[in-house]
């Protein structure tokens, strides 16, 4: 059965060669992830390189908590690439993670409070975990990733949302001031056009979209970009792991108590004494929005109104008062009516 050149070995050799057991390896073999040679007269297995570095990608799968019917899809779809599949489980851990951090953030204040209090604590936990699980891409990024950097530079017959994207884009730049290697997490990096700027500066950026689409292209136009699989409310990232954080015409698609999160979320990643610089599609508040509106209604430009409720235009006012109440220095910049920059730093208690 040996042909020339070719090594194979026993079950049990290959068991303990990968510090398994033979029993395990059965396993695989019957859920069909593996297939070696059997020999027809006394059923022995025979395992070449080919099976074993196989099935050593099998038990390091199963290790980090892939199930078994992922691994099958990840070993036999030609679609499917084994780092493309780690990114989807890494978020998909991060979220799990971050639902026990909850849990024990939780506990932690219901031991120092009384039993009065618990059922509040409980609610808002609950409402914690609705938030970071019930975001939707309704607008179907994936679909517009291809076409992404022709679309920002098209502008509408009467409305032209990505008036002063290159501004907005340059000033975020020019305002984060950072180390050369220093680490720059982009969020709804899209196609990378924002975190392509930092490492221009020799900024080691990671690039956070919940779209595949959109991080594929960044990945193509940007390989020095470290893309991740994830969205603002759970940063696939570990606490205070980045020296700043920013984003540009992303966050306007999470609903106002989403942005909260995601600013604790950013605030839960960032260094001490972080900075977050924001360029994106908001009102200075709800009087603003009011005359703005009134404003568009008066000239008749449906379709400036229909762009801008398709979205959720942040309050700027509210994104400020959390970040200050979160011992950030704020410091904003207006480019046009509905096109804000926000730069936190976040100092110590010392003031510096
Ligand atoms: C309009 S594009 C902007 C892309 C890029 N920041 C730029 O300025 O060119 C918005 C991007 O945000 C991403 N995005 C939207 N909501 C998100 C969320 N909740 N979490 C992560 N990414 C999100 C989208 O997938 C998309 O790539």
């Amino acid at each position: 059965m040996k042909k020339k050149g070719e090594s194979f070995m026993q079950i049990k050799e290959v068991a303990k060669q990968l510090n398994t057991t033979p029993r395990a390896i059965r396993f695989y073999e019957e859920k069909g992830l593996i297939a070696p040679k059997k020999d027809a007269e006394n059923e022995y297995r025979y395992f070449s390189d080919t099976d074993v570095s196989r099935l050593s990608t099998i038990l390091a799968l199963r290790e980090i908590g892939l199930p078994v019917k992922g691994i099958k899809k990840v070993l036999e779809d030609p679609d499917m690439t084994i780092k493309g599949y780690l990114h989807v489980q890494r978020s998909a851990l991060v979220e799990q993670w971050l639902e026990i951090k909850d849990m024990i953030d939780t506990i932690d204040r219901m031991v120092e409070c009384t039993d009065r209090d618990f059922y509040d604590l409980a609610q808002h936990l609950k409402k914690l975990k609705h938030l970071r699980k019930g975001w939707e891409d309704k607008w179907g990024f994936d679909s517009w990733a291809e076409d992404f950097d022709n679309h920002i530079k098209q502008e509408g017959h009467g409305f032209n949302v990505h008036q002063g994207y290159d501004e907005a884009l340059e000033r975020i730049a020019g305002t984060v001031h950072l180390d050369e290697h220093a680490v720059c997490a982009d969020i709804g990096v899209g196609t990378g056009n924002l975190g392509a700027k930092f490492l221009a500066k020799g900024i080691n950026v990671i690039g956070i979209d919940q779209s595949k689409k959109m991080l594929e292209i960044c990945n193509k136009k940007h390989p020095e970009i470290e893309v991740r699989h994830g969205h603002f409310l759970a940063l696939p990232l570990l606490d205070s792991q980045v020296d700043t954080v920013v984003s540009s015409y992303a966050l306007h698609h999470l609903l106002d108590s989403e942005k909260l999160l995601a600013l604790s979320e950013m605030t839960r990643v960032l260094k001490p004494n972080g900075q977050i610089c924001i360029a994106d599609l908001m009102f200075l508040d709800e009087t603003h929005q009011a005359e703005v509106m009134d404003a568009l209604r008066m000239e008749g430009n449906t379709e400036a109104i229909e762009a801008i409720e398709d979205e959720y235009y942040a309050d700027r006012s509210l994104l400020v008062k959390w970040l200050e109440e979160n011992q950030y220095k704020v410091e904003t910049v207006m480019f046009n009516d509905i096109l804000s920059m926000i730069y936190a730093k976040k100092v110590d208690k010392a003031g510096s």
